[in-house]
């Protein structure tokens, strides 16, 4: 198993009894992963990418325990110092950890996305959460594609979940 491997093990334990959460990371970091490799991503950019895509919403059960509210400013403000708890138990390198928590803290302010692990991050979180939001109204995605998207592969996802017609099933 790679660190990324012990990682995602790691957050199924930590979420441990939320199947709903779990599956949640592991598309989000499918995509992540997808369109970091597309995109041609450097290999250190892309790990950090993958973790920070396990690990991203891992404020919530923390503010749902002590606040018990898990909206996007509880995840941002929590997230991070359990990011760096979790990550540094496993070995994770300082910098690394670093780079990861801050993903965590910023994953809803698209105003912050400073680099291409940012953009990704936020783009492969939609194409999610939209999906399991219940979003089809054309008008609401077509105007989170236009504020959000940005790299080729992420639009290209993005336009064949929710904007391409499959007939009915029969
Ligand atoms: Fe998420």
């Amino acid at each position: 198993m790679t660190q990324l491997d012990r990682l995602a093990m790691a957050m199924i334990a930590y979420d441990e009894g939320d199947p709903k959460r779990i599956h949640h990371f592991l598309k989000v970091h499918d995509f992540a992963r997808l369109i970091g490799l597309a995109e041609g991503l450097d290999e250190r950019t892309l790990f950090r990418l993958e973790a920070a895509a396990y690990v991203h919403d891992i404020g919530i059960h923390e503010g749902e325990r002590r606040f018990g509210r898990n909206d996007g400013k509880i995840q941002e403000d929590l997230g991070p110092a359990e990011t760096e708890k979790l990550l540094g138990t496993l070995g994770f390198d300082g910098e690394d950890i670093a780079r990861i928590s801050w993903l965590v803290g910023h994953h809803h302010s698209y105003g912050s996305i400073d680099g291409p692990d940012a953009q990704i991050l936020a783009e492969a979180d939609m194409l999610v959460n939209q999906y399991e939001d219940g979003v089809t109204d054309r008008k609401r995605n077509e105007a989170l594609y236009r504020r959000l998207y940005r790299t080729e592969t992420g639009k290209r996802l993005f336009e064949a979940l929710y904007f391409a017609e499959y007939p009915a099933h029969a």
